[in-house]
């Protein structure tokens, strides 16, 4: 973002009918002066007209609610005010019954959620309801507000009971950030002004909070995809693919390949209506020129030639259902990807969740607002990340051809993986036979909760990625020794000791190594499910390949752990001499010298072994297990 400008929030806010959104959102537009002085003397006057001791700021929506009623229905609506520091964007979604249609279509783009608990009422039902949601939709931040703070005597008791409560459920899913705000939407208490009626809390106010977000860090400037939206040939010499950069960086010279054809070429120039760019970014709109004049057409993805999307027609997705009629299997609808359009279909319902208990359960068909996982398959590829990864390139919805109308909106989790996927694809033709035929899934006789209880632990994967010499093995083997000398089960699995054994047949090339990935990972599995802490130490360079094993687990059983350190640190310290031996050419491909290595994007723990001691970075470790209640504190 250039220097000067203000920066912008998107945010969703949500809640039960009656926690006080309206007012909510009435009270930051007036206390931002984001309403006009005829607005507020008006409802100054209904609100006395009907005998009310305070001005009612919600009657600020009610009025806009029912502007929008004239018109057709409109699912979202989008309020703008801005600040001295920061522009915002509130995405309310009215509605009760239609609330995860409104929040899946309106609030996947957010930075934000702020969720509403009105303090009389407790966490309900609801409260979890938007949380997961929240999780789903992976909004990075999540605010709660715990509002009529003024009803119920400004008690902090009251306040602490609701964070327990709510703390406790969100451990369940995935959310990483989440700060709790005792507000009066009415009153105006810790809204934009700071509460003297509560002394005791010790945080800032909702407005001081949204204001200092660092959102940046959450957009994905890793990954560069471009989707071409329209092709640009104003004269016979210039031609420029038009844009917007949905994540990553790019500067010109930089190789590139567009996607379908595989065409290598690099960026000549980068346009945009104030001149070329020697640098551009995410989500900036451009003007790409490339070197060589290749087949470029809309839909099409230009990305980095060393770090490529998925390409599959297979997917597996989370989709939520917004179409009256149930959804039937296997009728073709139009999925809106990025810039591309393909024909869809769902092959098979894998299992809805049920949003209050986040059980998974068998399901023949989805109704209305229903939420789960489904098989899809494509009538041609489309290039993507997973949502996890890459929102952008992550989405789609579903378009039935008849009716034109949206009939769902979905997050790809990734290529859904069958057996015969991993039958090369002469063989497929040739011989039609599956490499694993007649065999049917089992669940273990011993489930995983029933482990778990007798151990008195949870069963987790502990996946350490890092450099040769980073200090993976060091630091997990002292972790494992000291949670076995503690009594909890614990298995380990090694690189240097697998490569002796499960993957002697392997290599380093690419393919080599995202097998060796795929077995160490269902192995860990294989641990995991029988109640394991499974400690997981790989370079495994590509992210791809951590990914496939992340996938495999539930929300937060997979615990990526980034070794940090840099390439001239763990060069010096060359515990076996392979570092050298590689710099003189023996050993080729070797990751850091002649072999990239793809940093984590968002790892739940990163470690820095350069400037933290062994014991201190196994004592990290620890206290997030200690946090997410994986394990329990030692006695004394
Ligand atoms: S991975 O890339 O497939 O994840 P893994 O962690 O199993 O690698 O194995 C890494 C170990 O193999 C290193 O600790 C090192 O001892 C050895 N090794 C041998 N050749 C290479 C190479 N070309 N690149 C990286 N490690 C290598």
């Amino acid at each position: 973002m250039p220097t000067g400008e203000k920066s912008l929030l998107r945010f969703v806010t949500t809640g039960s009918v009656d926690d006080g959104k309206s007012t909510l959102i009435g009270r930051l537009l007036y206390e931002t002066k984001s309403i006009f002085e005829d607005q507020y003397t008006a409802i100054e006057k209904t609100s006395k007209k009907k005998g009310l001791k305070e001005v009612e700021l919600a009657y600020l929506l009610d009025g806009l609610a029912a502007e929008r009623e004239q018109g057709i229905t409109i699912d979202v609506a989008y309020r703008y005010f801005e600040t001295e520091k920061r522009k915002f964007i509130i995405t309310d979604s009215p509605g009760h019954v239609q609330y995860t249609k409104n929040m899946v279509t309106g609030a996947s783009k957010a930075d934000c959620a702020v969720i509403l608990i009105d303090a009389r009422n407790g966490v309900l039902t609801q409260s979890k309801r938007h949380g997961f949601l929240i999780s789903l939709l992976q909004i990075p931040h999540l605010i709660v507000a715990v509002n009529k703070m003024d009803l119920m005597d400004y008690s902090q008791e009251v306040f602490s009971r609701v964070v327990e409560e709510y703390t406790d459920y969100s451990q369940k899913l995935d959310i990483h950030d989440i700060v709790f705000i005792p507000v009066s939407a009415l009153k105006g208490d810790n809204v934009a002004v700071k509460s003297k009626k509560m002394p005791w809390y010790e945080g800032t106010t909702l407005l001081h909070n949204l204001e200092k977000l660092n959102v940046s860090a959450d957009r994905n400037l890793v990954d560069f995809r471009f989707p071409v939206q329209y092709v640009l040939r104003p004269s016979a010499d210039f031609r420029g693919f038009a844009g917007k950069i949905v994540s990553g960086t790019i500067s010109p010279s930089e190789e590139v390949v567009a996607l379908p054809s595989g065409k290598i070429t690099s960026i000549k120039t980068i346009n945009t209506y104030d001149g070329e760019l020697t640098e551009a970014f995410a989500p900036q709109s451009v003007v790409l020129t490339l070197n060589d004049e290749i087949d470029v057409s809309r839909g099409d993805m230009i990305v980095r030639k060393k770090n490529l999307p998925l390409i599959e027609s297979s997917l597996e997705a989370i989709i939520c259902w917004m179409n009256d009629e149930p959804m039937t299997i296997n009728s073709s609808f139009i999925m809106k990807h990025t810039t591309r359009s393909v024909r869809a279909s769902v092959k098979s319902i894998v299992y809805k969740i049920d949003v209050n208990t986040l059980h998974r359960q068998p399901a023949e068909t989805f109704s209305l607002n229903d939420i789960g996982r489904v098989e899809l398959k494509l009538a041609a590829p489309i290039f993507f990340d997973p949502y996890k990864i890459n929102h952008a390139t992550g989405r789609f919805i579903l378009i039935d051809p008849l009716t034109n109308k949206t009939v769902a909106a979905g997050m790809i989790r990734d290529a859904s993986r069958h057996v015969e996927d991993y039958v090369p694809a002469e063989t497929k033709e040739g011989v039609k036979q599956k490499k694993s035929p007649h065999t049917v899934w089992r669940d273990y006789h011993i489930g995983l909760a029933e482990r778990e209880k007798q151990s008195g632990h949870k069963a987790v994967v502990l996946w350490f990625t890092g450099l040769s010499g980073s200090g993976k093995s060091t630091i997990a083997m002292k972790l494992e020794r000291q949670l076995f000398e503690r009594g909890y089960k614990t298995a380990m699995l090694d690189g240097d000791i697998i490569r002796h054994g499960l993957c002697s047949d392997l290599a380093f090339s690419t393919a080599d190594r995202k097998e060796n990935i795929r077995r160490a990972g269902e192995t860990a599995r294989l641990f995991f499910e029988h109640g394991n802490i499974v400690l997981c130490t790989f370079i495994s360079p590509f992210k791809e390949d951590r990914n496939f094993v992340r996938n495999l687990f539930d929300t937060g059983r997979f615990v990526e752990i980034y070794v940090d350190c840099p390439i001239d640190e763990c060069q010096k310290r060359d515990p076996n001499g392979l570092y050298k031996k590689a710099r003189s050419g023996q050993i080729p491909g070797f990751t850091g010298i002649d072999s990239p290595y793809e940093a984590p994007g968002k790892p739940e723990l990163t470690l820095d072994t350069q400037k933290c001691s062994v014991d201190k970075c196994v004592d990290v470790i620890e206290e997030f297990l200690l946090k997410r209640k994986m394990i329990a504190k030692p006695k004394k």
